[in-house]
C-alpha cells in the first residue's frame, strides 16, 4: 500500500518532507554512502548505481528513484523497471523532472504514462510541474501541464502523490537561475491544486501535498515551509554538500 507524504514525512519525525535529487553525482559510492548516511528523515533519489548498496544500509532515509522505465516489458535497453525499484525497497519515484521533459525529451504523454506506472507498482510519484519562463502565460502553462501529465487518472490516485513545483527558471543548474520567493510559489501551488481540484473533483482535504524545488538552500528552506500549503522541499546541489544538507535537516527538523 501507498503511504501518503505525510505519513512518510511524519514517521521520521519531521512535519515536513525533504526530498535530496542527486541527478548523476556523487561520484564515488564512498561519497554516496558517506552522504546517504546523514539524510536521516530525507527521501533520498540517487542514481541508480547506487540503490543496490543503500538497500542493504540501516538508515533513516528513505529510497527514492529518478526515473523508472514505461512498462515492464523486458526489451528495453538501459531502463529500470518498477518491479526492480520495488525489490530494491525504493519507495518513491521522481516523474517528469524538467531535466528529463527538456534536456532529454520526455514528452508529457511519456510522463503521463511513468507515473501510472509508478501507482501500479505502488511507488509513491514525486510529480515535478514548473514552467520554463514567468512570463503572461505561466498560469495557462502550468493548467496545461497539470492536465496532461494526471490525464486518465482517478482522483484516488492522484490524491496519493506528492507534487513539486519546480520552475525550471529557478534550478540552479539553468544559467541566471534565482530561486523562487515563497509567495509566488505559493501562487503557482495553488494554481496547480486550483486545477487538480476543478477538474478531478478532488475534495479540498483531499489534495496531494505541495513542495517546492528551485535552488534551495539552508538559508531560504525555512522561508518556504513557514507557509502551510508549502509541505516539503526538493533540494538538488544543496543536497550534495554534507554540511550545507545536514544543516537543511537541522532547520527543518526544528520546525
Ligand atoms: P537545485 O535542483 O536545488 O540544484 O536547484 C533541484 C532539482 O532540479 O531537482
Amino acid at each position: 500500500m501507498i503511504t501518503s507524504g505525510c505519513e512518510a514525512a511524519t514517521s521520521n519525525g519531521m512535519s515536513k518532507i525533504v526530498i535530496a535529487n542527486w541527478k548523476m553525482r556523487p561520484e564515488t559510492l564512498e561519497e554516496a554512502e558517506d552522504l546517504f548516511r546523514i539524510s536521516d528523515g530525507a527521501i533520498v533519489c540517487p542514481p541508480f548505481v547506487y540503490l543496490e548498496e543503500f538497500s542493504k544500509i540501516k538508515s533513516g532515509a528513505i529510497l527514492g528513484a529518478q526515473d523508472i522505465s514505461l512498462s515492464d516489458e523486458p526489451g528495453q535497453t538501459g531502463e529500470i523497471s518498477g518491479e526492480m525499484l520495488t525489490r530494491l525497497r525504493v519507495k518513491y519515484v521522481i516523474i517528469g523532472h524538467s531535466d528529463r521533459r527538456w534536456k532529454l525529451g520526455e514528452t508529457d504523454e511519456i510522463v503521463n504514462r511513468k507515473l501510472k506506472t509508478a501507482l501500479v507498482h505502488e511507488l509513491m510519484p514525486i510529480v515535478c510541474i514548473g514552467e520554463k519562463s514567468r512570463d503572461t502565460d505561466f498560469e495557462i502553462f502550468l493548467r496545461n501541464q497539470v492536465m496532461s501529465t494526471f490525464a486518465g487518472l482517478p482522483s484516488e490516485q492522484i490524491e496519493k502523490c506528492l507534487i513539486v513545483y519546480e520552475p525550471v527558471w529557478a534550478i540552479s543548474t539553468t544559467p541566471g537561475a534565482k530561486p523562487d520567493t515563497p509567495e509566488s510559489a505559493l501562487e503557482s501551488i495553488k494554481i496547480i491544486k486550483d486545477s487538480l481540484i476543478g477538474n478531478w473533483k478532488l475534495e479540498i482535504g483531499n489534495s496531494p501535498k505541495a513542495l517546492y524545488g528551485g535552488s534551495v538552500d539552508s538559508k531560504n528552506v525555512a522561508d518556504f515551509l513557514k507557509e502551510d500549503e508549502i509541505s516539503g522541499v526538493l533540494v538538488g546541489q544543496a543536497s550534495l554538500n554534507k554540511e550545507e544538507f545536514k544543516k537543511i535537516l537541522d532547520i527543518v527538523s526544528s520546525l
